[in-house]
C-alpha cells in the first residue's frame, strides 16, 4: 500500500532522513520507533507532502505521491495527525468533526442559495457521521463541549476523529499516546484496533515500547535518519543494533 524508495531529506548539513526505503503491505498496525531526533516525524512530513523530498520516491496504492500537495494526498486516503494537537478550541467537539469533513457543498456560497436542499442533506449526513465517530471515540456525551475545554487526551482523540471524517485508507499517527492518562490510552488503543479491523491501516510513531509490542504487528526502527531494523516487536526488542541505538538515551525503555 505504501512504498518508500531512497527517501532523503536534509536540513542544512543535517541528514534528518537518509536514504530510507521500505514498504508497508497489508499490515493492520505498524510501528515506527527510534530515539529522539532520529527522523520519524520528518519521514511522516515527507510521506504526507508537508516537506519536499531531496531525493527518492513515495508511492501510495501504486500511485506516486511524492511531489503532491498535502490536501491531494489526504484526498487519496492517506491522512495524519500531528505531534502537536490541532483542534479548533472555540468549536464544540461535534463542530470540530463536522468542520473537518472534506469538500462540503455548503462551503460554496452559491450552493447555499441555489441548492439549499442538497446543502441541508449533506449537513445532516455530515452530522450523523460526526456523531458515529464521536461514538467510536467514546466522546458522544461531550459532543456539545468546547474542544478547548476537553482534556489533552480527549483533544487527541478528537483530532483522530477529525482525520477519520475524511474516510481514510491509511492513518499516520505521531505519538498518539504522549502526555495522555492511562485510561485514555486504553480508549485510544481500543479505537486504533477497531480502525484496523475496519480495514484502515495504521502507521504510528510511538515511544511507549510496551504499547508498540502490544498492538503492532510489525515495527520499523530509525536511528540518526536511517532505517536500521524492521521486524516483529519481539525481534525488535532483542536486536543488538536497536538496543545500541537506544543505549544511553533518556527515552530508552520508556
Ligand atoms: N524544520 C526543520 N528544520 C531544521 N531541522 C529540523 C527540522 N525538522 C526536524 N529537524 C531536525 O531533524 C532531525 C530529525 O527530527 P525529527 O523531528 O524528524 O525527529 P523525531 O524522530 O520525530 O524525534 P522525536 O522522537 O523527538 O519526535 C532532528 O535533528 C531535528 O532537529
Ligand atoms: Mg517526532
Amino acid at each position: 500500500m505504501l512504498k518508500i524508495d531512497n527517501v532523503t531529506k536534509s536540513f542544512g548539513g543535517l541528514m534528518a532522513v537518509n536514504d530510507v526505503s521500505f514498504q508497508l503491505d497489508d499490515t493492520g498496525i505498524t510501528g515506527l520507533v527510534g530515539p529522539n531526533g532520529s527522523g520519524k516525524t520528518t519521514l511522516f512530513h515527507l510521506i504526507t507532502g508537508f516537506y519536499k523530498l531531496d531525493r527518492g520516491q513515495i508511492h501510495f496504492k501504486d500511485k506516486r505521491i511524492s511531489g503532491l500537495a498535502p490536501h491531494v494526498i489526504s484526498r487519496m486516503g492517506l491522512v495524519r495527525t500531528f505531534q502537536q494537537t490541532r483542534v479548533l478550541p472555540f468549536l464544540s467537539a461535534l463542530e470540530n468533526l463536522m468542520a473537518a469533513s472534506p469538500g462540503q457543498t455548503g462551503e460554496r456560497l452559491s450552493s447555499v442559495f441555489f441548492q439549499p436542499g442538497r446543502v441541508k442533506l449533506e449537513e445532516n449526513n455530515n452530522r450523523e457521521r460526526a456523531m458515529q465517530i464521536l461514538g467510536l471515540l467514546k466522546l458522544k456525551s461531550l459532543d456539545q463541549h468546547l474542544a478547548g475545554r476537553l482534556s489533552f487526551g480527549q483533544q487527541k482523540l478528537l483530532e483522530l476523529g477529525r482525520v477519520l471524517m475524511a474516510r481514510p485508507k491509511m492513518i499516520l499517527l505521531d505519538e498518539p499516546t504522549a502526555g495522555i492518562n492511562p485510561t485514555l490510552i486504553r480508549q485510544l488503543v481500543d479505537v486504533i484496533r477497531k480502525l484496523a479491523r475496519k480495514g484502515i491501516q495504521v502507521f504510528l510513531i510511538e515511544h511507549n515500547m510496551p504499547l508498540v509490542a502490544e498492538i503492532c504487528e510489525k515495527v520499523f526502527v530509525m536511528d540518526s535518519g536511517s532505517l536500521i531494523f524492521s521486524g516483529t516487536p519481539s525481534e525488535t526488542r532483542q536486536n543488538p543494533r536497536v538496543i545500541e541505538a537506544y543505549l544511553g538515551r533518556e527515552d530508552y525503555g520508556a
